[in-house]
């Protein structure tokens, strides 16, 4: 039996394996398998890798709670793997040099070799942080990402990049480094906290407004079906989603030709407001409103129409997303300590504002030395 066939019978009935090529990444291409209820064709997938006997799973305490760690170690059990699995506690705060410094010192004591593969289970914090760990571990094993989260499904896994906070500043240490394969469960997303979801919903929606107008027509006409967490139209997105990313990340894959900063639409704005709210605004939340913003600032350059702002504006309200700062830090905002984060944000050019900016929808460029009082007047004339 062919790998795919295996696949589909092994997966539940409406479960179709969409494949997709990641990268064209000289010999380092891989695939993102995306499907519903497929987390047991794992054994088989990595099957395919080849002399592999170990391997661990690091999961957080969640997603170890809901049972997707178990299945994914029943299935590599049944393929004739032996496996150990981490547990790390769920948060942003397990993202740590602590954690790495425990998981490194585990994975001595339990023999784990250049042979060996680990298997992340969860979001965005388990993901990184397990890149991070196969990325130096005896200076690499391999690794593969099961992301459970709809961040981590259309973004975090997709790319490479893992690594670890300092206290000072989150994902300050790290590396590219690429999986060996991507596998993706729709339905996981079922059980994912609101907010979560909502968060994921935001960077969704960027790769809508600035990348894919087909994405965009999509959300417009199913935003029920979007609140329902209907899993086969989520097969669809996030394999749209992982489709941009990848095609944009293998023409920059090091960050290096400006092209990958395409991604990040919504973001100068987003990073500022989240360090302003004390990070009680969360990332996709940020990501939200920065869009709404950045697509202000791009109609106050001319670069598109009052409609354009209005039908983002109601695209996000239809899904669930924020279309304003909230009430609580709008009371406290300081709008220069806004420009002034933006400008030292580690991802501005030399001090230079720059900005993804819509040209349509699904179209963006990069805008840079864009005057600060122009900025200024944006956050505070919609406030
Ligand atoms: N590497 C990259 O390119 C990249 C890109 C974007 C974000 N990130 C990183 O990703 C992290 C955020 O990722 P995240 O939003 O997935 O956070 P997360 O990993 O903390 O997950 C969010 C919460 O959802 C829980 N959870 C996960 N899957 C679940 C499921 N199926 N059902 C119920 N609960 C579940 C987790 O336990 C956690 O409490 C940040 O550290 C960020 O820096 C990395
Ligand atoms: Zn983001």
């Amino acid at each position: 039996m062919v790998l795919k066939e295996a696949l589909d019978s092994e997966s539940n009935s409406e479960s179709i394996s969409l494949r997709i090529p990641l990268c064209d990444l000289v010999h380092r291409g891989y695939e993102i398998t995306i499907g519903s209820s497929n987390l047991n064709s794992v054994g088989l997938i990595i099957s395919r890798f080849n002399s592999c006997s170990r391997i661990v799973i690091l999961t957080d305490s969640n997603v170890q709670r809901y049972g997707y760690s178990s299945v994914v170690e029943s299935s590599l059990v049944n393929a004739g793997f032996d496996v150990h699995v981490e547990i790390i506690e769920a948060g942003e705060r397990s993202k740590s040099i602590e954690s790495a410094i425990k998981l490194w010192s585990n994975f001595l004591s339990l023999g784990i070799d250049r042979s060996s593969i680990l298997v992340s289970v969860g979001g965005g914090v388990v993901g990184d942080l397990g890149g991070f760990i196969a990325a130096t571990y005896a200076r690499g094993i391999r690794f593969f990402q099961i992301p459970t989260t709809l961040l981590a499904q259309v973004d975090s896994s997709v790319g490479g990049k893992v690594g670890i906070d300092l206290p000072q500043a989150k994902n300050m240490v790290g590396c590219f480094y690429q999986p060996l394969g991507v596998l993706i469960d729709s339905a996981s997303l079922k059980t994912l906290p609101d907010i979560e979801y909502i968060c994921g919903l935001g960077e969704v929606a960027k790769y809508a407004v600035s990348l894919d107008t087909e994405l965009f027509n999509v959300l417009e006409k199913n935003a029920e079906k979007i609140k329902l967490r209907d899993s086969e139209l989520l097969k669809y997105i996030v394999k749209r989603c992982c489709e941009i990313k990848s095609q944009i990340v293998s023409e920059d894959e090091f960050e290096k030709t400006g092209k990958r900063i395409l991604l990040n639409y919504g973001h100068t704005f987003a990073h500022s407001l989240e360090i302003v709210s004390d990070f009680k605004l969360f990332h996709g939340l940020a990501v939200a409103i920065g869009s709404i913003y950045a697509a202000r600032l791009a109609e106050r350059m001319g670069m598109v129409d009052k409609e354009f702002v209005e039908r983002q504006i109601k695209l996000y309200k239809s899904i669930g997303l924020p279309a304003e700062l909230p009430e609580e830090l709008l009371v406290t905002i300081n709008y220069d300590e806004i420009i002034n984060l933006m400008t030292h944000d580690k991802k501005s050019e030399s001090g230079n504002l720059r900005f993804v900016l819509p040209t349509q929808v699904g179209q963006c460029r990069v805008v840079k030395d864009i005057d600060p009082k122009i900025i200024k007047q944006v956050l505070c004339e919609n406030n």
